[in-house]
C-alpha cells in the first residue's frame, strides 16, 4: 500500500488530516516549509521533507524520497497556505503573487510532480484545502479569495481530466477553524465571539473535524465523488447572508 502527501503538514489542518488519515491506517508523509515539521513528523512515526512547495526542484526530489518511504503515492493534500490582509488600496504585485503562488498555482503543480506515481496507485485521489472565503466576497483578502476560488476551478478541471483515469480530485472549504493561521485574529475576546457566533453551532471548528473530511473524501468510501467541495463550516454561509 502506498501513502498520502500532505502538504502544510506541521500543523493545523494539514496536521489533522495527517491524523485522520494514519487512524484510517493510510500512510502519510508531511511537507512543510516550517521546522516543526521534522518534530510533528517524529511524534507520528512518518516520513517529512521541510521544503517550500513553490520550490519545484525541491518538490521533484521529494517526491521521490516519499514514494520510496511509502511504498508509492496514492493521495495529495495540498494543505500548505498563506493568507495576508491585503484589501484593495494596500495591494502589491509581491502580496499578491505570494498568496496565489502557494495557495493556488502549487496545486496543479504538485499534482503533476507525482502524477505518475497517482497513475500507478490503485483508487488515487487529490484533496485541496480551499476556504468558505473562496466562495464569498471578504474585503479584506483577495488575493486570498481569488486564491481559493481559483483552487475549486482547478480542482474541477483536474477531476475532468483525471477521471477517466480513476483519480478523484475534490476540495474541502473549512469555515473558522481554530489554528496558528487564525491566532493572530483570535487576541482579545471580541476576535473571538466573532468567529463563534458566524457559525450555528456557536463554536469555532478543531482542526480534526476538516482532517475527519479529508480522509472521507480520500477514502473508498468517497468512490463516486468527484470536481466538487465539501463545506465544513459549521453551517456558517448557510445562515450568513
Ligand atoms: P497553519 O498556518 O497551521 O498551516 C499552514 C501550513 O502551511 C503551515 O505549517 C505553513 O508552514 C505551511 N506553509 C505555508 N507556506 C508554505 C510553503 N510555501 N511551502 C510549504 N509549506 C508552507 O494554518 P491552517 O489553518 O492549518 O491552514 C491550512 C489550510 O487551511 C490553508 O490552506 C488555509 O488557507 C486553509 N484554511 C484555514 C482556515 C482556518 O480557519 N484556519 C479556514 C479555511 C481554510
Amino acid at each position: 500500500m502506498s501513502g498520502v502527501i500532505v502538504t502544510g503538514g506541521a500543523s493545523g489542518i494539514g496536521l489533522a488530516s495527517a491524523e485522520a488519515l494514519l487512524a484510517e491506517g493510510r500512510k502519510v508523509c508531511l511537507w512543510d516549509l516550517q521546522p516543526l515539521v521534522a518534530a510533528s513528523a517524529e511524534r507520528l512515526g512518518v516520513p517529512y521533507s521541510q521544503l517550500d512547495v513553490t520550490d519545484e526542484a525541491a518538490v521533484a526530489e521529494a517526491v521521490d524520497a516519499a514514494a520510496a518511504a511509502m511504498d508509492g503515492i496514492d493521495g495529495l493534500v495540498h494543505a500548505a497556505g498563506v493568507v495576508r490582509v491585503e484589501p484593495v488600496g494596500m495591494l502589491t504585485a509581491e502580496l499578491w503573487d505570494a498568496v496565489l503562488d502557494v495557495n493556488l498555482r502549487a496545486y496543479p503543480l504538485l499534482a503533476q510532480a507525482m502524477l505518475t506515481h497517482l497513475r500507478a496507485a490503485e483508487g488515487a485521489a487529490i484533496v485541496g484545502i480551499s476556504s468558505i472565503e473562496g466562495l464569498v466576497g471578504n474585503g479584506a483578502i483577495p488575493a486570498y479569495c481569488a486564491s481559493k476560488g481559483g483552487l475549486l476551478a482547478v480542482t474541477r478541471s483536474m477531476a475532468h481530466q483525471f477521471g477517466p483515469e480513476g483519480i478523484r480530485v475534490n476540495a474541502v472549504c473549512p469555515g473558522f477553524i481554530e489554528t496558528p493561521m487564525l491566532a493572530p485574529a483570535l487576541q482579545g475576546p471580541s476576535g473571538r465571539q466573532m468567529f463563534e457566533n458566524a457559525s450555528p453551532l456557536g463554536r469555532m471548528g478543531q482542526p480534526i473535524e476538516i482532517g475527519n473530511a479529508v480522509a472521507f473524501l480520500l477514502s473508498p468510501k468517497a468512490s463516486f465523488i468527484t470536481g466538487t467541495h465539501l463545506v465544513v463550516d459549521g453551517g456558517n454561509i448557510s445562515v450568513n447572508h
